[in-house]
């Protein structure tokens, strides 16, 4: 791309009369140099400008802008930090959801992983992305026409939240895409914002100056920043990007994933330069070992290395569980650890009544953060450990954000210390503790202990669920110690002049928690589903069941077996949702719900028919109709299975435009070969 510069040009505009026509091509050709130029400077780091002859530029554009003002575009570079504060982040629904990773910690590990990904892909050869997994937060881009209109948080991976204006002020997320690449205008890309090591200190040292308090880590800052209501202190933060994936591939032009981080690359976004292309497994657990020491000389911590299958086409055979792909996983690195003393042995009480304890430290600083508490998992890893208050222990934060004891240092222990004991009662309720055969945790079984109730108001009403304003930890706690709620089906028949007196409550919260109790009976099906807290069930789950139940009815009607059929439903997720249906407490706390005219149905969305049932399906060659992934996504909901090679097992072979090899392979093993037609009667839906 070559660019002339004109800076005699306003002197001009000064003294003649220009056509509004011309002063608007003149800021579209300001901009898009401006936008050239901040992609070599904040992208590729390579500027060709001088910062003075870049300033011009972006005088004169100002400058143009002032005086016309309808001229402005929300994709002006002057407009990175044009917004006004704002006044929360809407909610975004991801139309392609936002997976987490599955973590490996060994050699073995990832080889096991190769193991599995190769059996499915049967005989085709296939090959890795492997690329740093810089520690900060996961957003995703959305283009139209060329221009950046929402970037959003992961949120809980399908809903996240709108911070448009905040990701605007990251310099090297362009504005508007470089390219005039028709596939390229409307995509969604992913990435991982982050503060840079120096940003961060300097960050930490300003706040300490201000007497404010300090981020506890680099990616807490970055988390922090974008979550910042007003745009000017974000810009102020230096946050960076890196893109690390594209939601969906375009086209069919777009097969393979490190290609496509070119295309991105060369379109203005901001690549790591370390990703590698790699053969084999082999080579990917070089890669990783090389980079552990290296790590430390990058400007921006890594954790990892993520390890992703490189075609396409071979992801879509491979697919996903409800959280994360089966076509990439994080290699992680081992945890930093560090050493201190227990104080204290606590035992907590969760949603599903499982008792965890917690050590509770002397604060000790570890990879940045201050550690005051750590898990203990269960009473067996206690015993396993012999830990006991007062023992010096070396703590290390591994996958997990809460950090874990890992060993006792035996010299340091204290003379007169005794082993932990496991409690045989609820430390909340005092009901007896259950423990059942090959499970580690131990459980209270009292569905009405105080803690439990708790926990599973604050998660009905927590955002992903039914997200009531107004109702977090503090308020469920004074609902519940007063008496007035013992289930969230309580909840709807509150009255304002009950809660008044409630500490901190007062005469204006109180309506206003109430009307929000009552504007969430507006939540769709799939949410309320989510919102009982069936164990197992979360949100991405139980939109697999919504798309496949009607009610609530139907739902508790079903087997197991039902219920696993869905792609995506394994039968564990399915067991738990029966036992919840089987539960009389459960069933009464709905009839609650129901009353109060929560949606515990819609409208029938399919018949729960799976004509395609254990049927195999290969596809080869361009539909017209459907793109793989749609074809891919029909087959599954219909009950079939999808194959990237054709074998004695398939039963089908969808032929295409221009179909390869896999149609010969089709034809040679007698495999039923179906056109375009025939696959849109197949799947037909009754
Ligand atoms: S790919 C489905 N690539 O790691 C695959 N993620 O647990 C989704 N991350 O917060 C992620 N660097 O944002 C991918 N090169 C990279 C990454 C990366 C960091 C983050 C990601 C998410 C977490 C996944």
């Amino acid at each position: 791309m070559h660019f002339v510069l004109c800076t005699c040009w306003v002197s001009s505009y000064n003294s003649f009369i220009v056509s509004k026509k011309d002063l608007q091509k003149k800021a579209e050709e300001l901009r898009r140099q401006i936008n050239y130029h901040d992609y070599r400077y904040y992208v590729l780091n390579d500027p060709v400008i001088s910062d003075v002859e870049y300033d011009t530029l972006m005088r004169e554009l100002k400058e143009l802008e002032k005086n016309q003002p309808e001229l402005i575009t929300p994709d002006s570079p002057t407009q990175r930090v044009g917004g006004q504060p704002t006044e929360g982040f809407p909610p975004v629904e991801h139309k392609v959801p936002m997976l987490s990773l599955d973590n490996t910690y060994s050699h073995d590990e990832l080889r096991d992983f190769d193991g599995r990904v190769k059996k499915t892909l049967e005989k085709v050869s296939y090959r890795y992305v492997a690329e740093p997994k810089v520690d900060g937060v996961a957003v995703s881009l959305k283009y139209e026409n060329g221009i950046f209109v929402l970037g959003s948080t992961r949120g809980n991976g399908v809903v996240g939240d709108d911070i448009t204006a905040n990701l605007k002020t990251i310099n090297s997320i362009p504005l508007h895409i470089l390219t005039d690449d028709k596939d390229l205008l409307n995509i969604e890309v992913r990435g991982e914002v982050y503060i840079s090591r120096a940003g961060f200190q300097r960050l930490n040292a300003e706040r300490e100056e201000e007497g404010q308090n300090l981020f506890a880590n680099p990616r807490n800052a970055a988390a922090g920043s974008l979550k910042q209501l007003n745009p000017r202190i974000v810009a102020k933060r230096r946050l960076n990007i890196f893109v690390h994936s594209i939601a969906k591939p375009p086209s069919e032009r777009f097969g393979s994933h490190y290609d496509t981080l070119q295309i991105l690359k060369e379109a203005g976004f901001r690549i790591n330069p370390h990703n590698r292309l790699l053969e084999n497994v082999e080579e990917v657990l070089r890669f990783c070992d090389d980079w552990e020491p290296n790590r430390d000389g990058l400007d921006y911590e890594v954790d990892g290395i993520v390890v992703k299958i490189d075609s396409f086409e071979y992801r879509e055979v491979l697919g996903e569980t409800t959280s994360v792909p089966r076509w990439a996983i994080a290699y992680k690195y081992p945890a930093r650890q560090a050493t201190t003393v227990v104080d204290e042995i606590k035992w907590s009480v969760g949603r599903t009544g499982v008792v965890t304890p917690i050590a509770i430290l002397k604060p000790v600083s570890l990879s940045g953060s201050t550690i005051g508490r750590a898990t203990l998992h269960n009473a067996d890893e206690i015993k396993r450990l012999d830990v006991r208050e007062g023992d010096t222990v070396i703590i290390e934060k591994g996958g997990e954000v809460i950090p874990k004891v890992v060993k006792v240092v035996a010299e340091k222990r204290p003379r007169k210390s005794k082993p932990a004991r496991t409690p045989a009662k609820c430390p909340i309720c005092s009901s007896p503790l259950a423990r059942y055969e090959g499970e580690a945790a131990i459980r209270c079984e009292n569905v009405s202990c105080p803690m439990q109730v708790r926990r599973r108001i604050e998660y009905f009403a927590c955002r992903s669920a039914m997200d009531i304003t107004g109702l977090g930890t503090v308020v469920v706690d004074q609902l519940v110690s007063a008496g007035l709620v013992k289930d969230y089906g309580d909840l709807y028949s509150l009255k304002a002049e009950q809660i008044e007196s409630l500490e901190r409550m007062g005469k204006k919260s109180a309506p206003n928690l109430i009307s929000a109790i009552s504007d969430s009976k507006e939540r769709p099906f799939d949410r309320v589903l989510f919102a009982l807290g069936i164990r197992q069930v979360g949100f991405h789950a139980a939109r697999l069941l919504a798309s496949r139940f009607s009610s609530i009815a139907e739902l508790a009607r079903s087997t197991a077996e039902e219920i696993s059929s869905i792609g995506g439903i394994g039968p564990i997720i399915a067991e738990s949702v029966v036992k919840f249906f089987q539960d009389e407490a459960n069933l009464k706390v709905i009839g609650k719900l129901r009353r109060a005219g929560l949606k515990l149905s819609q409208k029938r969305k399919r018949k729960g028919r799976l004509p395609l049932k254990n049927k195999t399906f290969v596809l080869t060659g361009a539909l017209s109709r459907y793109t793989r992934e749609q074809a891919g996504d029909l087959i599954v909901s219909l009950g079939g299975k999808l194959s990237a090679s054709v074998s004695r097992k398939t039963d089908y072979c969808v032929a295409g435009e221009n179909p390869g090899s896999k149609l010969d392979k089709a034809k040679a093993l007698g495999v039923k070969i179906v056109d375009e037609e025939e696959f849109k009667r197949l799947t037909k839906k009754s």
